[in-house]
């Protein structure tokens, strides 16, 4: 498969994708980064991985739709099979990404369908949560709101901070993302009409990353 990801910042995601790749793991190659930061280190790190990086800046384009509608022309450009949300800090108009839905996928570090939208880790601390997590899910016009494909849950431990929830979750974020990508690159993980298909068969709940750090139902 194809794979463009969307990143807005750091790119530690991006990072563990292209090591995927590197390792043989995702049966895919990374043919794009396209952040809507400039600046992004997520840019630096296609760069070095010798995978093209397109910065496109929503401050020069005239209105939401208008930059919507110029970054998935430029997406297509790159003919990809699957796009990955990975820390792309954006909310995207749903008419212009109707086209690529079951092939657009996003991580959001929380325990979807708890905790949409920002400050995760504070929500959970705040709630007197016990256990916080991530998820992988297609994309759907519902903000974080898709069909859960995988999910890795951690216990919240006394004295957690928003940082070290974030810290503890970052790298069980990244083996999440690849495993989850690596399932759709070989053809085994889709959303059909009947919903999320593994092996043919409906997923009823989402897959969970287990401590061998394997994807299991
Ligand atoms: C991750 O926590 C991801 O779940 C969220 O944004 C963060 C991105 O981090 N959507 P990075 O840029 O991949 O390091």
């Amino acid at each position: 498969m194809r794979i463009v990801v969307l990143a807005s910042g750091r790119g530690s995601n991006l990072d563990a994708l292209l090591r995927a790749e590197r390792s043989g793991e995702l049966a895919s190659r990374i043919v794009g980064v396209v952040s809507d930061k400039p600046a992004a280190a997520a840019l630096d790190i296609a760069r070095v991985a010798q995978v093209p990086a397109i910065a496109l800046d929503p401050r020069e384009y005239p209105d939401r739709p208008g930059y919507d509608q110029a970054l998935f022309t430029r997406i297509a450009q790159l003919d990809p099979d699957l796009i990955v949300l990975a820390g792309f800090m954006r909310i995207l108009d749903a008419a212009a990404f109707a086209p690529w839905l079951g092939r657009l996928i996003n991580i959001h570090p929380s325990l979807l369908p708890r905790y949409p939208g920002l400050h995760t880790h504070r929500r959970a601390l705040l709630a007197g949560d016990r256990e916080h997590g991530a998820s992988v899910h297609f994309v759907s016009a519902e903000l974080d709101g898709g069909p859960l494909i995988a999910q890795v849950r951690m216990p919240i431990l006394a004295g957690d901070t928003e940082s070290t929830l974030a810290e503890r979750l970052l790298p069980l974020e990244h083996r999440l993302l690849a495993a989850s990508v690596s399932l759709i690159a070989s053809r085994r993980l889709r959303w059909t009409s009947e919903g999320v298909q593994l092996d043919g068969t409906a997923l009823a709940t989402p897959l969970q990353l287990g401590e061998a750090l394997h994807l299991t139902r």
